[in-house]
């Protein structure tokens, strides 16, 4: 599993504990785009590559933080093939997955503690796309891209 993660300052906190809990993984492949330090700095700068990655097909799925979620969540989703979800409890974690076919989580550090961030990272890579009809709906999400 190839992960990509980012965060902005608002986020670096919460960001650097998840991405310890993730490295502890077996079979996980994680790269940390930033940022790395405290100074102030802009969220769509660290969605963009995050977003490109997953839309790239060089990450399976990525993980952005700012301090609500929102902005990396609106700035990766002008991203085609991006499907960004801000996820603040674990059973719309898992039902994104199912669902939508979520491929960006974005969390805010300034909404959620880091326990429950830990459990909806958890329910998001223990669920997968459930397809079916799910799936016609997700294509008219992609068909969205070129209205
Ligand atoms: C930074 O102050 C904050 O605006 C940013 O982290 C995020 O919450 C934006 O959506």
């Amino acid at each position: 599993m190839r992960i990509v993660v980012g965060s902005d300052h608002a986020g670096l906190k919460l960001k650097t504990e998840l991405v310890s809990y993730l490295k502890t993984l077996d079979g996980v492949e994680l790269s940390d785009l930033g940022t790395h330090t405290a100074d102030s700095c802009d969220y769509p700068d660290y969605a963009r590559p995050v977003a490109l990655a997953v839309a790239n097909g060089e990450a399976d799925w990525g993980l952005l933080v700012c301090g609500t979620g929102v902005g990396m969540s609106m700035a990766a989703n002008k991203v085609a093939g991006v499907r960004a979800a801000v996820i603040s409890d674990t059973f719309s974690a898992a039902a994104t997955r199912q669902h939508n076919d979520a491929n960006v989580l974005c969390i805010g550090e300034r909404v959620v503690g880091g326990g429950l961030a830990l459990a909806i990272v958890k329910a998001w890579i223990a669920t997968e796309f459930e397809g079916g009809r799910h799936q016609r709906r997700v294509n008219k999400i992609s068909a969205l891209e070129h209205a």
